[in-house]
């Protein structure tokens, strides 16, 4: 789109508009016969349709609902390997085990930066397709320096917000030399992700890395510019809360296993609690006690945690829907939580929100409120998604899919991902990458 856009009629407006003057998401909101103007990258104007300015280009949202663009705040999205058949053993009464991160620990060594790309791509493009506009990628299945300075390149391919997660686990090779594995973590990998990321995380459990540990890297990684988040009591009771609101980390992850000073900690501090309920419907735990977070006032993000091992889903609209269902969220509360909440869990003020100024990431329903994301669980709802002002709708997929390469931009730091992109990658090989510069085929990308 070249002019501006105005979407008019629409049925329900989710704009979660900014309250004052503070900058970003403010509470969940709603305006009813609504339209929203888009200029270039920005939403310059929200408001009822009867009133809309006029644009360049009108599109009629005949009633459909409109929301942000879902903010995924934690995702593992560089990996190699299957394992699939880790969870059907689960489903059948095994209990879940960290262990199996290093099986993906060493497929991912094994995989070629092509196979990596392929696979980090078409989740990407999963996410998009399923109305996610932002989202972060973790490192965490390379565990050398090497693998892990690849993780975090690739990673920064797609989006801005990278997270360096070279304390996932102890990799084999080290034994039980936890220490010695801190301090290459600390030091020699953090010196080679630093420049490719944003964030530092720790998976802060028993079987994992203890509070010294964590503190340790995490401290590292602060003091060498990024800013901390952390896998935090998603096992079992632990230090990793108190942690996380000890250093100021912007999130607290997973949740599940709260003491009552763990819920009092994160309500009296800046820290998101971030909950990740596609990790308990992966490994049959139980779900974290989302209202019991919101009723002492804590903030509370949603977000999908897709990796190969506990929630290998990329769908924020299911999350919507666990948390409806299983974690005792309004369909209001579990909407702002995987918008505006994410966006905080990520201290982005430019998306979770639609009023002027806000990024224009939107999606529309093919539904008439909001609601209908947990109403209508499974159901393929997101109808069209605009990114930085740009569609990326369910046609361009098909064209995309159907042979059409003449979609795609770069992806990272900002960039636009067309939907699909690495399936179709994939599935074409040869007929996309021959002729096109640079050292790999989304380099070359043609509008
Ligand atoms: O967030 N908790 C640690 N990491 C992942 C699981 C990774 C895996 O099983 O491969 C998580 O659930
Ligand atoms: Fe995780």
């Amino acid at each position: 789109m070249t002019g501006s856009l105005l979407i008019t009629r629409i049925g329900e407006l989710v704009t979660n508009a900014p309250a004052g003057e503070a900058p970003g998401p403010g509470p969940f909101a709603v305006l009813s016969d609504a339209a929203l103007v888009v200029e270039g990258d920005r939403v310059a104007w929200t408001g009822l349709s009867a009133r809309a300015p006029a644009a360049d280009e009108v599109l009629d949202a005949v009633g459909r609902a409109v929301l942000p663009g879902f903010v995924d705040s934690h995702a593992h999205l560089v990996f190699a390997g299957e394992r699939s058949g880790e969870f059907a053993a689960r489903m059948a009464g095994r209990p879940y085990a960290a262990g199996g991160i290093r099986s993906t620990v060493l497929a991912t060594r094994a995989a070629s930066d092509a196979s990596l790309r392929a696979g980090l791509h078409r989740l990407a493009g999963e996410m998009l397709r399923q109305g996610t506009t932002t989202f972060e990628c973790k490192s965490g299945y390379g565990l050398t320096v090497a693998d892990e300075a690849r993780s975090v390149a690739l990673a920064a391919e797609v989006t801005a917000e990278v997270t360096y997660l070279g304390a996932h686990v102890v990799p084999a090779e080290f034994g039980a030399d936890v220490s010695g594995y801190v301090e290459l973590v600390r030091g020699p990998m953090l010196e080679a992700c630093a420049p490719f990321s944003r964030w530092v995380d720790v998976f802060c459990e028993r079987g994992a890395f203890g509070a010294d540990e964590a503190r340790a890297v995490l401290t590292a990684g602060l003091g060498r510019g990024l800013m901390a988040r952390i896998h935090a009591n998603q096992l079992g009771p632990g230090p990793g809360v108190r942690l996380a609101v000890e250093l100021g980390a912007a999130s607290a992850d997973h949740c599940t296993f709260l003491s009552a000073a763990d819920v009092d900690a994160l309500a009296s501090s800046g820290t998101v609690a971030t909950l990740l309920p596609g990790a308990e419907f992966g490994t049959r735990q139980p779900y974290p006690d989302a209202r019991r977070l919101l009723s002492a006032g804590a903030v509370v993000a949603l977000a999908t945690d897709c990796n190969p091992g506990s929630s290998y889903t990329s769908s924020m609209p299911f999350c919507v829907a666990l948390a409806v269902r299983e974690m005792g969220m309004t369909t209001e509360e579990a909407v702002w939580a995987a918008t505006a909440g994410g966006a905080r869990a990520l201290c982005r003020t430019d998306v979770g929100y639609l009023a002027p100024g806000a990024r224009a990431d939107l999606i529309m329903l093919a539904a008439p409120a909001h609601a209908y994301l947990a109403y209508r669980p499974g159901v393929p709802l997101v109808h069209a998604v605009w990114q930085s002002g740009r569609r990326v709708s369910a046609e361009t997929w098909l064209a995309f899919a159907a042979g059409d390469s003449r979609v795609v931009a770069p992806g990272g730091h900002g960039g636009h991902i067309v939907e699909g992109l690495a399936f179709e990658l994939v599935a074409a090989g040869p007929r996309v990458a021959p002729g096109l510069p640079g050292d790999h085929p989304l380099e070359a990308l043609v509008k």
